[in-house]
């Protein structure tokens, strides 16, 4: 039951006087009593001139407001904070927590009976889909939507997969500064989230596979009319929930419907990124992700999805191929079909209405699948106690068990000091290792774990190593690289005491990761590291709540305080 205006009326104690006050100051902006008299649909503005993936975002709020209304309620729009990627210092991860408490709290504080929460590039969704269901108020996500396609010399281009690709040949001098320069014009040609299968496009698919986000709307580009379309069925949609109460996230996210987003994130081919949210979603709902569960599907889901990094297309032919229902009517022996979502209908009906696309090449069948294997593994060993993570569907085949030589960074400041010097002592069998940039170390765990080639083995044409750390890889990357190693080098982990010649063994089939030391000089190790001096917290401010509270990568990296203890929604 729709409660609009009132709702939340404590702060007086006379809920009359309250009620006249909170109308006496909204009058100020012309409201009529017959708008506050309706129900409510808070909606989030996260534009922001630092954020082009956001960039759309004052027409999406157009049109959520236009499907409110059309629908009776009143829309009404609050900022929020805003993370774009390139723009987010130290990263955006560290500022990941801040804006799903940010979202939770102006969403609990304002009065309103559903909410709508606009977001899109890598961090955004994952905040306020942790934020609703902390909230546990109706709530609808809507994408901001992928970019469209860069085009140059007759190639299509990809945000930020190709910038990658073109930045090491231009390191390697095969790209001149002249046309690197015009490349950085091509590469993001329109407002939108990055239009490969990185971590902004795999959240807006796990959003939907959730069910916190309409049919369709996963893939949709930012400037196509169906994305205005959606934002406005997301408002309408929003309206209808304030008036019934539900369904609420804690209907949503679920044991069974994180399996359902757990088995689209295998079958995408989605970013790492996108299981360390995905982990800290569940957190938020009292549910811990099984990582056993989750290597276990990285064996029986294969890739489907036909997009960059793991393959060869983009997220408008995706939408274009009939969208993410298209591609779990594939997989729907594997997935619960009973999940509820803000349609109004379940996973089930969502596929029954799928679009068959004759002749698309985006989406492969599950008998004949793009790769066999899901996009990732989960890895333990003597160097990874608590687990790693990567990402085998764009790793290169033949360095998926490999055995080689050390060569480790202290830390990101250290890689990027010597990773080039032709003096560096590396071979193109080695194995790249980089410490200190989990959450705690770096601080905020940066996308440091791509470590680049040492420039005069790609300049001898080596494309892709071992590489390891703590760090955490933008979706959008290739190679052969274990992320996420937890416990971090910063807290203790094995990873702090590996030393430069020694022998690690990756061995993905098995998934293993180990340090090939023997026993004591590994205790040996364990023993100096105990004593070393540890760094100091911050003094001040969100980094000290920062390093206070963040949690290891194996536990999403949330807040300890922010998680849900139980189903009564009491926070420990
Ligand atoms: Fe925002 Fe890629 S930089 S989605
Ligand atoms: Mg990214």
């Amino acid at each position: 039951m729709a409660t609009g205006l009132r709702k939340g009326l404590t702060s007086y104690g006379d809920a009359g006087f309250s009620l006249f006050l909170r109308k006496a100051f909204i009058k100020a902006m012309g409201y009529s009593d017959d708008a506050l008299a309706r129900p409510i649909v808070g909606i989030t503005d996260t534009f922001s001139d630092y954020n082009p993936c956001h960039g759309n975002v004052p027409d999406l709020i157009d049109a959520v407001k236009r499907g409110v209304m059309l629908a009776g309620a009143l829309p009404m729009v609050f900022p929020t904070i805003s993370i774009g990627e390139s723009f987010a210092h130290p990263t955006s991860m560290f500022l990941r927590n801040l804006m799903s408490m940010d979202t939770e709290e102006m969403i609990r504080a304002q009065p309103m009976d559903a909410a709508v929460v606009i977001g899109g590039c890598d961090k955004t969704i994952p905040a306020q889909l942790m934020a609703a269901a902390s909230a546990d108020l109706p709530t609808v996500v809507v994408q901001t939507g992928p970019m469209v396609v860069g085009h140059h010399k007759g190639e299509v281009l990809g945000a930020c997969t190709d910038c990658r690709r073109l930045w090491g040949q231009h390191r390697a001098d095969k790209i001149g500064e002249a046309e690197i320069e015009q490349i950085s014009g091509r590469l993001a040609p329109s407002v939108g989230t990055c239009m490969v299968m990185g971590t902004a496009s795999t959240m807006a698919c796990i959003v939907e596979a959730l069910g916190l986000a309409l049919p369709m709307s996963a893939a949709a580009p930012a400037t196509h009319a169906d994305r205005r379309r959606i934002a406005e069925a997301s408002g309408r949609r929003a309206a209808e929930m304030a008036v019934s109460g539900g369904p609420i996230p804690s209907q949503l996210i679920t044991p069974a419907s994180l399996r359902n987003a757990m088995v689209v994130l295998q079958a995408i081919g989605g970013s790492t990124n996108g299981l360390i949210h995905l982990t800290a979603i569940a957190g938020r709902a009292g549910v811990k992700l099984d990582m056993d569960e989750f290597d276990r599907l990285g064996r029986e889901i294969p890739t489907l999805l036909n997009l960059k990094p793991s393959g060869a297309h983009y997220m408008e032919h995706f939408h274009h191929a009939g969208g993410l229902p298209a591609l779990m009517r594939e997989l729907k022996l594997h997935l619960d079909l009973s999940t509820p979502n803000v349609a109004g209908g379940t996973l089930g009906d969502a596929i029954e209405a799928a679009e068959d696309v004759p002749g698309q090449q985006v989406i492969y069948s599950f008998a004949e699948p793009l790769k066999a294997q899901g996009a990732m593994a989960v890895l333990q060993g003597n160097l990874a106690p608590l687990g790693a993570v990567i990402k085998q569907s764009a790793a290169s085949p033949e360095l998926m068990t490999h055995t080689g030589r050390a060569v480790v960074f202290d830390s990101v400041e250290d890689l990027t000091n010597r990773i080039d010097d032709p003096d560096l002592d590396v071979k193109a069998d080695d194995i790249l290792v980089l410490r200190n940039a989990g959450p705690k170390g770096a601080p905020g765990m940066p996308e440091a774990g791509y470590l680049p080639i040492p420039m005069k083995l790609a300049r001898a044409g080596v494309k892709d190593m071992v590489r390891i750390s703590d760090a955490r890889m933008s979706g959008t990357a290739f190679g052969t690289i274990v992320l996420h190693i937890a416990p971090e080098a910063s807290v203790g982990g094995p990873l702090a005491w590996v030393q430069s010649g020694d022998q690690i063994m990756l061995d993905v089939p098995r998934r293993r990761l180990e340090l090939l030391v023997d026993e004591a000089e590994f205790s040996r190790r364990r023993a100096a590291w105990e004593t070393t001096p540890r760094r100091e917290l911050p003094r001040r401010g969100y980094a000290r709540l920062y390093e206070t509270a963040v949690l290891q990568a194996d536990e999403g990296c949330d807040f300890d305080f922010l998680r849900r203890n139980g189903q009564d929604g009491t926070t420990d």
